[in-house]
């Protein structure tokens, strides 16, 4: 049996100092399993040899250079059809424009226009092309007609200015070819709110009550959701992780903070998953300096409850909405976890045993049981955060009910 294509990815390779970092791009894309096929413009071969990304890719590189047009007549037919995603990076003011006007003078701008795949433009230029009106304007009818126009970085460039117009690193771009390659017509449009991490509610300028939850798993699950296609508002709690690309991301200290942040997206959206930890109390009194110790005395703090976010939230859930939660359990874990389930208005909660070795807070893998409103149960082995916001994230596309009209019908329940 004849094993599956693999995707393709079809790299534009232009003229810019930042050509090298394309090399890691190719790179990241060969150890996810893709055919890379590259296209150089003849400035960018000044930049890196065409025979660096020949023995990366392991695919000849396929270069403008031809005197004569008939050379690339064919090829940019052939590699416009191949490529399942196709990426510019670095794109130079030149060709963006060149993009947006629809010339086709060259292998790589023949194949652009001839290509139906979607298109990740990174661009990289100097600062002031960038902020030219005219690199702007073309920017905005790329994006118009579909493209992906990725940000620039700030910073030191390689003309010596300082500001926008630094390509963003590879990592960043393969997170965007993977969303262009994984998304599909079903998740376009889909609104997702996740909480995700710990929150602090203080007590002083200096202390608070907090808990262990690193984001690990809501950052998941809002990576998983934006990169099948989904817009996704993510409210986080104070976390070291990086910020997630191309993801709405709002950041909170403590819960009630957390509640306003979702209250504003929450009608907004088809799917929440409140994967955060937040602190059930709250100390009764902020001191408003640090609180001293002194003569071996004790302190004893106040606490109140916080308000239940998602209990709050689904008060006023539509039928078309869904919404998923989280029980951090150590012990009953199923009986706690559905009485949760029915309190909080949920159609699903994820129970996990943090107890347990591998699950729960700060790990990178977690054991879950994956239980419905209907008390159907879906017991799940240990697996990375990331196989698991995969698999919740597939049920929850199994629960979404039919919704014809999802865009004008914003009735309550
Ligand atoms: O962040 P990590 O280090 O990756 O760890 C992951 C995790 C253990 C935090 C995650 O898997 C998890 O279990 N999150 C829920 C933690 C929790 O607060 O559980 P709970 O049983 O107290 O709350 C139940 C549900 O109500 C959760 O969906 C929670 O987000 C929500 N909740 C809780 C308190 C509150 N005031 N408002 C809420 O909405």
């Amino acid at each position: 049996m004849a094993s599956p294509r693999s995707k393709c990815m079809v790299l534009g390779v232009t003229g810019g100092i930042a050509a090298y970092k394309s090399c890691e791009l190719v790179r990241l894309a060969i150890k996810s399993g893709l055919d890379v096929r590259v296209v150089m413009t003849k400035s960018a071969a000044e930049f890196v040899s065409p025979l660096t990304f020949r023995t990366l890719s392991g695919n000849p590189v396929s270069l403008d250079m031809f005197e004569e047009p008939a050379q690339w007549d064919i090829e940019h037919v052939s590699l416009a059809q191949r490529a399942d995603v196709l990426v510019v990076a670095p794109a130079t003011a030149n060709i963006i424009g060149k993009m947006a006007s629809g010339i086709a003078d060259d292998l790589l701008t023949s194949t652009i226009l001839a290509c139906r795949s979607p298109k990740v433009i990174a661009p990289a230029m100097n600062t002031a092309m960038w902020e030219n009106p005219i690199t702007q304007r073309n920017i905005e009818t790329l994006k118009s007609v579909g493209f992906t126009v990725l940000r620039t970085e700030k910073g030191l460039l390689a003309c010596g200015d300082v500001g926008y117009g630094r390509m963003i690193a590879p990592d960043l771009i393969f997170q965007y070819v993977l969303r262009a390659l994984r998304s599909t017509d079903d998740w376009r449009g889909v609104r997702c709110l996740v909480t995700a991490g710990p929150t602090r509610e203080p007590i002083d300028p200096v202390r608070f009550v907090g808990n262990r939850s690193s984001g690990k798993m809501g950052y998941a699950i809002a990576t998983e959701l934006w990169q099948r296609g989904a817009d996704v508002v993510l409210v986080t709690g104070p976390v070291s992780l990086p910020h997630p690309e191309g993801i709405k991301t709002i950041r909170v200290e403590t819960t009630e903070e957390m509640l306003n942040a979702c209250q504003t997206h929450f009608d907004e959206s088809d799917i929440s998953v409140f994967a955060a930890a937040p602190a059930d109390f709250t100390p009764a009194v902020v001191a408003d300096s640090k609180i001293k110790k002194g003569g071996g005395s004790s302190l004893t703090l106040e606490l109140v409850e916080n308000p239940d976010i998602s209990a709050t939230l689904c008060k006023s859930k539509r039928p078309d909405q869904i919404a998923v939660g989280f029980a951090a359990e150590t012990d009953d874990l199923i009986a706690n976890a559905m009485a949760k389930l029915e309190r909080k208005g949920l159609d699903m909660i994820v129970a996990n045993d943090i107890t347990a070795e591998g699950a729960g807070f700060e790990v990178d893998t977690n054991i879950a049981t994956l239980i419905h409103k209907d008390g159907q149960q879906e017991r799940l082995g240990l697996m990375s955060k990331s196989d698991l916001a995969r698999l919740i994230v597939d049920r929850i596309w199994s629960m979404r009910r039919p919704s014809p009209g999802r865009e004008e019908c914003h009735c309550r329940e």
